[in-house]
């Protein structure tokens, strides 16, 4: 959810009220992705790379976060949203916030029609560092370790590979997103400014994504060799609510 900053700044605005302007961004586009039956989406919402913000800012999100969660996690329950978070709760995350997201992630936890994953202290280096620690520490040896063993021990070993990341605000790069998880995601880059960002944005990028040939490093003139990942909820994704 990139680009608060930058679209406060054009208003003039301090850029703290570019956060706070994402909240309708972030609600309207989990419910077009409702509407559209996608079952993850997962956002980007607060790098182990923040922390070097000024404090003052970094204190802003933490707050905001945890507030925005407890104003909307009933409304998103009843939609049947399961509510997860994937990074390290580590000792800066306040109380607070780390209750408030437990709490989310229990009242949650039985949902299905979508699982909505907030990426919180989340870095994908620092994720891939904690899954080769709890690989070591179980002692497995190394002529057993395969990409299963690395992928069951990330974060949330449930969650499938993304089909489709969006980045926002004109950046072209990944940003220490979902590193391991995105090898064959295909990536859309839009210069929308995530408070600006909308469900047309979200069905734009799926559209788009529905153009793409997805081959995994095969060669595949067609689409007769069935390939596991064909069975995606994606692909049956209807952009036209
Ligand atoms: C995204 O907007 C929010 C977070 C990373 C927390 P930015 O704050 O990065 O906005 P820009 O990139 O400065 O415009
Ligand atoms: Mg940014």
């Amino acid at each position: 959810m990139d680009g608060n900053g930058r679209w406060a700044q054009k208003r003039g605005l301090p850029r703290t009220e570019g956060h706070a302007a994402g909240e309708e961004a972030l609600v309207d586009t989990v419910n077009g992705a409702l509407d559209i039956g996608v079952k993850w989406l997962t956002m980007f919402a607060f790098s182990t790379e923040n922390w070097k913000r000024p404090v003052d800012e970094v204190r802003f999100l933490m707050g905001f976060n945890s507030s925005l969660l407890e104003r909307r996690r009933d409304e998103l329950h009843e939609k049947g949203v399961r509510i997860r978070f994937m990074g390290r709760r580590d000792w800066r995350v306040p109380k607070k916030a780390t209750a408030t997201m437990v709490r989310s992630e229990e009242m949650t936890a039985q949902n299905r029609t979508l699982t909505l994953t907030m990426a919180f202290n989340y870095g994908g280096r620092t994720e891939i560092i904690d899954a080769v620690k709890s690989i070591v520490e179980q002692n497995i040896p190394a002529k057993n370790i395969n990409e299963h063993t690395i992928k069951s021990h990330l974060y949330l070993p449930d969650q499938p590979d993304p089909d489709l990341l969006i980045r926002t605000s004109g950046e072209y790069r990944l940003s220490n997103f979902l590193l391991w998880q995105a090898a064959y995601t295909e990536l859309v880059f839009t210069p929308v400014l995530w408070p600006d960002f909308r469900r047309q944005h979200l069905f734009e990028a799926i559209e788009e994504y529905q153009r793409r040939d997805r081959r995994f490093g095969e060669i595949r003139q067609d689409n007769s060799i069935p390939h596991p990942n064909e069975n995606s909820e994606s692909r049956k994704m209807r952009v036209q609510p």
